[in-house]
């Protein structure tokens, strides 16, 4: 598969991935295992959209990512698990390990009843029986969706409920930092709200603690899985038949299930995870997401493994048990690329410089961002403390959508620029639009982010409800996929992401809607309406900002503050907890009924110098009591 070198390769690449996509794509298609080659490279038509990569081929996703490796690295280390507790041994798969692991996995999976299409949902801390259950629901062409373990009860059931997954698997509990978190507990509590078509819940012992046990349903992951054989055929696989379903939030209430699948998406994450990380023969490659998100499936699973890397998993968090735990890790195994979010940087420059000076970084010739956008005292910081100047930055700009990463420097080819992610990689045809459509030509402009092409991980549906999918992507922009951010092109023609135009925050990497936020406060009996905004935050990129109105007077605010954080957390989970919460007595209006966000941003971030015209409004004296509320006035 192509790996960039120098400039030249990247401008020679790019041109023909514009000239000739199917060309392009197919080369490194080519450089696959497939069961039986394709008959046509792409058929796309966004107005449906309908956009298939790879057409007839056949292929198993898993016999790319383990039996391919099995000779020639079958003694590799595959992933390397750090547990959380630094005084635990780490546990190392090799290819050849990983390999007779997902094989009984996947056999038992079989003997459960799970057939091809059926789906599996997974709510698992980072413990490599996740990885390993995902690989083998791949192997047997099971959809896999895995819900973020830190998503409250309610929140899994509704994505039990959307895939109607026949089979949850879980961990008996989690160790996360100094917390002991009941894991299967919430998986009881969301069956017990109803989710009828779960068959079974297959419980991963992870620290042996005593449990409420269902036996109509529950069943222990050794029970089923030791006894199987390490050999399990690998199911043929329609290109386009589904990989994985993955639910994100968008800017109406109910977060949609991104659908990839399976041909597109494997030669998009390995192609990107080459390129965009440099890695090479004998690398050390760690990616600090959670398996719960985007990034965790492309560059902790599918792309490092297809690629043949070393991949680290880490169970725990970056500040347990010392603010040095992260640089601690990398110094432990010599990294030679990490892949971390912006917030986690702000959060340990916070603390100081010490605890990465301590440790010998110099293995890092490659360091990655992911999920908002890096300020320039972060990307400082990140590049002098931790790279030392001598790792080049890669700003990562993707999303649950894309499948894999879209905008980004390739490191010594492309020019790096502080906090932007600059350009393109191959396939990826960008274009700014005002909003009504109009193409933004030129550079030193700012406009709508919009994908003209489809590229091969881009996300066939939105499961259950293709009009959705149709709607929220493909419909803003005629014959274009709108990404819902804004983005600035420079003098130089590199992309500058400046964040979400839509109703959607990013709260320390995590997405959310704002709608789903207020819905879950509405939930609360006192609570008639509220509203929900980002605004600036120091260390989480964005902060959560909750207006509401409530039928009665509150004598103890505090209380009430927690109950309103409380029904969140029960409704979502503990990410979607707001910062601050205003009671107001309204909400700016226009006369159609609006809510007037523009002003409920400018107060939330203590920005009040210009409201804007306001004179649109129904209830213009509101605003003034807002401002006082805030105590801005
Ligand atoms: C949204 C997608 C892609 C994996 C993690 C997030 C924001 C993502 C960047 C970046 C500025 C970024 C965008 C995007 N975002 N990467 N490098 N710079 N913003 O995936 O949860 O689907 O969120 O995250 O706003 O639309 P996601």
């Amino acid at each position: 598969m192509l790996q960039i070198k120098t400039i030249e390769e990247y401008q020679q690449a790019y041109q023909k991935s514009v000239e000739d996509p199917e060309g392009f794509w197919a080369e490194q298609a080519a450089t696959f295992q497939w069961k039986k080659p394709w008959d046509k490279v792409l058929e796309w038509d966004f107005k449906k959209p309908d956009v298939k990569w790879f057409l007839g081929g056949k292929l198993n996703i898993t016999e790319n990512c383990l039996d391919r490796h099995l000779e020639s690295r079958g003694d590799q280390a595959a992933i390397i698990f750090e547990p959380n507790d630094p005084n635990e041994k780490e546990t190392i798969y090799t290819y050849k390990q990983l390999h007779a692991a997902v094989c009984k996995t996947a056999n038992a999976l079989k003997n459960l009843g799970i057939k091809k299409g059926d789906r599996i949902c997974f709510y698992m801390p980072m413990v490599p029986e996740l990885a390993i259950g995902v690989l083998a629901c791949a192997r047997i062409g099971a959809v896999h969706s895995v819900v973020f373990a830190g998503f409250s009860a309610q929140a899994l059931a509704d994505r039990i409920n959307d895939a109607e997954a026949k089979m949850v698997i879980c961990s008996d509990y989690n160790n996360r930092g100094k917390k002991h978190i009941p894991v299967k507990k919430v998986v009881d509590e969301a069956i017990a709200m109803g989710c009828d078509s779960i068959e079974t819940v297959l419980v991963h012992k992870n620290t042996g603690d005593d449990l409420n046990w269902n036996a109509d349903l529950d069943k222990w992951w050794h029970d089923e899985v030791d006894s199987q054989s390490e050999h399990c055929e690998a199911e043929v696989m329609d290109s386009e038949d589904l990989l994985f379903i993955l639910y994100t939030s968008g800017s109406t209430g109910k977060p949609k299930g991104v659908v990839h699948t399976c041909g597109g998406y494997m030669v998009y994450s390995t192609f990107s995870f080459l390129n965009v990380f440099q890695y090479q023969e004998n690398d050390i490659y760690w990616c600090t997401a959670d398996i719960g998100w985007i990034t965790g499936h492309t560059y902790i699973v599918y792309g490092p493994l297809a690629a043949g890397a070393t991949s680290i998993m880490f169970e725990g968090v970056p500040t347990y048990p010392h603010a040095g735990r992260f640089w601690e890790i990398c110094d432990k195994y010599k990294v030679n690329q990490f892949y971390t979010a912006p917030t986690a940087i702000r959060a340990l420059m916070a603390l100081g410089d010490e605890h990465v000076e301590k440790y010998d970084l110099s293995s890092i010739k490659v360091l990655g961002t992911v999920g908002e956008p890096i300020n320039e005292e972060a990307w400082n910081w990140y590049n002098e403390k931790v790279g030392k100047g001598n790792a080049p930055i890669v700003d990562t700009w993707w999303q649950t959508e894309t499948g894999g990463i879209m905008i980004t420097p390739i490191p010594n080819v492309t020019k790096l620029k502080p906090c932007f992610a600059t350009n393109p990689l191959p396939g990826v045809q960008l274009c700014l639009v005002d909003p009504d459509g109009n193409e933004i030509e030129g550079n030193d402009v700012e406009g709508l982010l919009c994908i003209k092409f489809p590229w091969p991980a881009i996300l066939r549906t939105t499961y259950g409800d293709h009009e959705r999918c149709r709607t929220t992507y493909f419909s803003m922009f005629e014959d274009k996929y709108f990404t819902g951010d804004g983005a600035r092109r420079d003098e130089d023609g590199m992309y500058r992401i400046i964040g979400r135009v839509d109703d959607v925050i990013n709260v320390s990497g995590h997405r959310m809607g704002t709608a789903e936020v207020e819905n879950a406060i509405n939930e609360h009996p006192l609570v008639i309406e509220s509203a929900v905004v980002g605004y600036p935050h120091e260390i989480k990129g964005q902060g959560i900002y909750a207006y509401v109105i409530i039928s009665d007077s509150v004598t103890d605010n505090e209380a009430f503050q927690k109950e309103v954080a409380n029904v969140v957390r029960t409704e979502i989970g503990p990410i979607a907890k707001p910062d601050v919460i205003q009671v107001v007595s309204g909400l700016p209006k226009t006369r159609s009924g609006k809510i007037m966000r523009r002003i409920l941003r400018k107060v939330a971030s203590k920005d009040i110098s210009d409201l804007g015209d306001t004179s649109t409004l129904l209830n213009p004296e509101i605003v003034d009591e807002i401002i006082s509320g805030a105590g801005l006035k």
